[in-house]
């Protein structure tokens, strides 16, 4: 029953609007490379050929829907065993296509046969895919839920009348090309096993893959971040926090159980750093890590790192005496401690007096929550735009355009040597607040500009 891949809903477009599900009907495709480096396209329906009860329609079957695909997901562990059945549902489909064919339409015949060719094409994609994607994570669970949205929208315009169909051979046209594209992009996938610092280092940043704009869809959101715990819990492996605000106040931290959830704004728990007669762990600046279900900040109103866990629901603070509050990043205020985390732990930077504010890289103790070593770069942090760690490693980036941004100094802690390179990369948009490196997926997460934004990354040969 669940027959093809045609949309995903959700536009990642760069379109400074967010559409919800009741906007369709803009008539538009995007593609991206999805959360799991599993192609993504986005596709509108014009209102003229979809009209709007029948997304209504979808949309009060989604909670039914989702269960079912848990269900079914949960039956199908193997990612291997899931793309096998999903291929077999394309050629199911192409045979269905066929079937009607031989039907006495000659009308729907000439229609279906292009849709056909276009599914035999989609599915040797597919192939190609399932190659890319090896045996990694969630990708399929992903592609499992556009694929059964898309044959449900498919089999209700089958029964459409031609122009219908037309829509739908149009769409597929568009879908081909972005998951082409995607081929294309994929070159861009990390090529190191998750965990492993066997290479030599970051070689070269992808595009930038926008899932959308804030939970809270308000474009004002400017300063936040977005992400997965670096080090999840056992079972929580799928989650994503979320937080955003219109300065760079941090007043609370929501998680999401999964991307789809994340996505629908389908919260899992809110955790508030702020309550009223009972207490106040509000944070500032943007640079926090989610790290073992504990949220690591900058604290507000102490002036020093703070790690807020939200499994005990308990927080802790400590100040760096040498710290300074004085040297931000170039975007934002307030960006005094910028924690990250990588292969190798957890991580904060800061800029001192004694150094004239040149960045000081601290290696934090998790157990203590003591820096317990300190590296001293040759750059001046105001100039830099936002750092990150990956295997020990300090990446610092700064701005070139409006659209580029640049890798351009890197500290390697390992052998206590500073460089400088220059990694370009993407932006959407010009401002940002947010970047870090997610050892446990090997993603960059940016937010940027309050969309969430995420790029994969490809290292060097050891
Ligand atoms: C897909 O194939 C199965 C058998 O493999 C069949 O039972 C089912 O009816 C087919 N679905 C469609 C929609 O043709
Ligand atoms: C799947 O379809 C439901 C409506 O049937 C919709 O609410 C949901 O957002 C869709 N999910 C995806 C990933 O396309
Ligand atoms: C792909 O999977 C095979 C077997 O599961 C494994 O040997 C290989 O290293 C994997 N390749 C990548 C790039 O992950
Ligand atoms: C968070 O609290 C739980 C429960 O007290 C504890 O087991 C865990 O170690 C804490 N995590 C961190 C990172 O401090």
């Amino acid at each position: 029953m669940m027959d093809l891949l045609l949309l995903v809903l959700l536009l990642a477009a760069p379109a400074h609007t967010w559409l919800s599900l009741e906007d369709w009907g803009s008539g538009r495709v995007d593609g991206s490379v999805g959360e799991f480096g599993q192609c993504v396209c986005n596709v509108f329906l014009p209102d003229t050929s979809f009209p709007a009860d029948r997304v209504e329609q979808m949309q009060t079957s989604s909670n039914q829907l989702s269960v079912e695909i848990k269900l079914h997901i949960s039956k199908v562990s193997s990612l291997k065993v899931q793309l096998v059945i999903l291929l077999g549902q394309l050629s199911n489909l192409t045979a269905r296509v066929e079937n009607l064919e031989s039907g006495p339409d000659k009308f729907i015949k000439l229609e279906f046969e292009l849709l056909r060719i276009e599914l035999r094409e989609f599915e040797a994609l597919v192939t190609q895919l399932k190659t890319s994607l090896n045996s990694s994570s969630p990708a399929f669970e992903s592609l499992f839920i556009e694929i059964r949205n898309m044959s449900l929208i498919v089999d209700q315009l089958e029964s459409y009348d031609r122009s219908n169909l037309e829509v739908i051979r149009i769409e597929f046209a568009k879908l081909q090309q972005k998951l082409e594209k995607c081929q294309d992009d994929k070159d861009d996938y990390s090529n190191a096993q998750i965990g492993s610092c066997k290479h030599g280092g970051l070689l070269r940043i992808g595009k930038p893959v926008v899932s959308q704009l804030n939970a809270d869809l308000n474009g004002g959101f400017k300063y936040g971040g977005w992400g997965k715990d670096s080090k999840p819990l056992p079972g929580s492996e799928n989650m994503y926090w979320y937080y955003g605000y219109t300065d760079t106040l941090v007043t609370k931290i929501t998680r999401y159980s999964d991307y789809y959830k994340l996505i629908m704004r389908q919260v899992f728990k809110t955790h508030e750093l702020y309550v009223r007669y009972q207490y106040d762990w509000q944070g500032t600046g943007n640079n926090y890590i989610v790290r073992e279900n504990t949220l690591y900040y900058q604290f507000r109103s102490t002036f020093g790192m703070a790690k807020f866990n939200m499994t005990s629901l308990t927080a802790q603070n400590k100040v760096i005496p040498q710290a300074s509050t004085r040297f931000s990043y170039h975007y934002s205020a307030n960006q005094n401690l910028d924690f990250a985390a990588d292969e190798s732990g957890l991580w904060v930077t800061y800029a001192t007096e004694e150094s004239n504010g040149n960045l000081v890289l601290g290696k934090i103790n998790e157990e203590t929550f003591e820096v317990e070593k300190v590296w001293q770069t040759s750059e001046y942090k105001q100039s830099i735009t936002n750092t990150f760690m990956i295997c020990g490693v300090l990446y610092a980036t700064r701005s070139v355009d409006t659209q580029t941004e640049e890798i351009f100094y890197t500290y390697d802690t390992n052998k206590n040597e500073e460089s400088h390179v220059s990694i370009r990369f993407e932006k959407f948009q010009d401002f940002y607040v947010y970047l870090d490196y997610n050892p446990a997926d090997q993603k960059l997460y940016m937010y940027n500009n309050g969309y969430y934004v995420y790029y994969n990354v490809k290292f060097k040969a050891a």
